[in-house]
């Protein structure tokens, strides 16, 4: 028996309740799945760990439908509302410090004084956040440092049996995770390269974001490690061209079994990133995977962020 539905009023109405009385939903974004669940429910939140046996150290992102309750949990200023006007709902997420000692999100936030924060730009999952009433904690619906999910299926392969209830909002659009920055000093500091680009950030702020270098020990600071959204397949990336028995993935003129985008768009080559690490992995007849070289700027910094992690032995 299959646990995903399509998400009409009434199926989002019964995966808010599934919300409220403690379970764990898997749904749509602009980014990617996200496997949620009631921020204040600590046992909830517990077993969103369990489910993707993520290690407590990792915090969660709350996923919020309205801006004006970023204020009851969260230190906010002129800088965070004109951002949040400006790319919000979007896949752009927010570090702030927190204000308030509520011992009910600390597992959400692995014990730091700070919190995780983003609107994402999806009907359903606005919807559902509305329907339910509370901020939503959600990683993405996969086991730990594996492929993201991009497709409701995707979810079910990897965690069919532990989640409640799966909601079909169809492919991501975007299909990297949302860019993560830390809000909580001066400078703004990226934590994640992902789908919006840093470009236009610093064209929005009027200065240049600090590029997290990040502690692979300690994700907590930069939220990543260096393994991570790894296919079961070697992956060799840069590569301008396959060598034998490489199942090649192009972009642009560099063709391949597949091309991420074949008039070498970013945005295209993100939105079927993950997917496509899917099928070479289940194609890739000797275990090996090749990926063609992708530009660094716009969306190319998440992709190359995404696959270096990927190719990491
Ligand atoms: O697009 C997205 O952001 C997706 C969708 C579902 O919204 N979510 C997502 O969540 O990618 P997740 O858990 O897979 O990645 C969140 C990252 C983690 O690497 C975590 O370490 C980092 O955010 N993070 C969370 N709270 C943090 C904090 N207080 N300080 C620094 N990094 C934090
Ligand atoms: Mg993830």
């Amino acid at each position: 028996m299959t646990n995903i539905y399509n998400p009409n009023s009434q199926n989002i109405q019964k995966a808010a309740e599934v919300i409220k009385n403690g379970g764990l939903v898997a749904f749509p974004t602009e980014t990617v799945y996200g496997l949620g669940a009631n921020v204040y429910n600590a046992k909830a939140v517990a077993n969103i760990f369990a489910a993707k046996q993520r290690p407590h150290f990792d915090p969660l992102i709350s996923h919020i439908a309205e801006v004006d309750i970023l204020k009851t949990y969260a230190a906010t200023d002129e800088r965070v509302f004109a951002l949040a006007k400006r790319f919000w709902p979007g896949p752009l997420t927010f570090v702030l410090k927190r204000i308030e000692e509520n011992p009910a999100i600390d597992l959400a936030c692995s014990g730091l004084r700070t919190l995780t924060v983003r609107m994402p730009d999806h009907p359903v999952a606005l919807s559902l956040i509305k329907a339910s009433g509370v901020p939503i904690v959600a990683p993405s619906a996969n086991k730990y440092q594996s492929i993201s999910p991009t497709t409701a299926q995707h979810v079910a392969d990897g965690l069919g049996d532990k989640v409640d209830m799966i909601l079909d909002g169809g492919a991501c659009r975007v299909g990297v995770e949302s860019t993560i920055i830390d809000l909580t000093s001066k400078d703004i500091v990226m934590l994640r390269a992902g789908g919006t680009a840093k470009e236009n950030l610093e064209e929005f702020l009027g200065e240049k974001i600090i590029l997290s270098s990040g502690n692979p020990e300690l994700p907590t600071a930069p939220g990543q490690l260096l393994r991570h959204y790894a296919p079961k397949n070697q992956l060799r990336i840069n590569a301008d061209f396959p060598e034998k028995d490489e199942f090649y993935i192009g972009f642009g003129s560099y063709n391949g079994e597949l091309n991420l985008s074949p008039q070498a768009d970013l945005s295209e080559a993100a939105a079927n990133l993950f997917a496509y690490l899917r099928i070479a992995d289940s194609k890739a007849a000797n275990g090996k995977i090749a990926v063609a070289p992708i530009p660094l700027n716009g969306l190319g910094l998440a992709i190359n962020d995404r696959l270096k992690r990927a190719s990491y032995k």
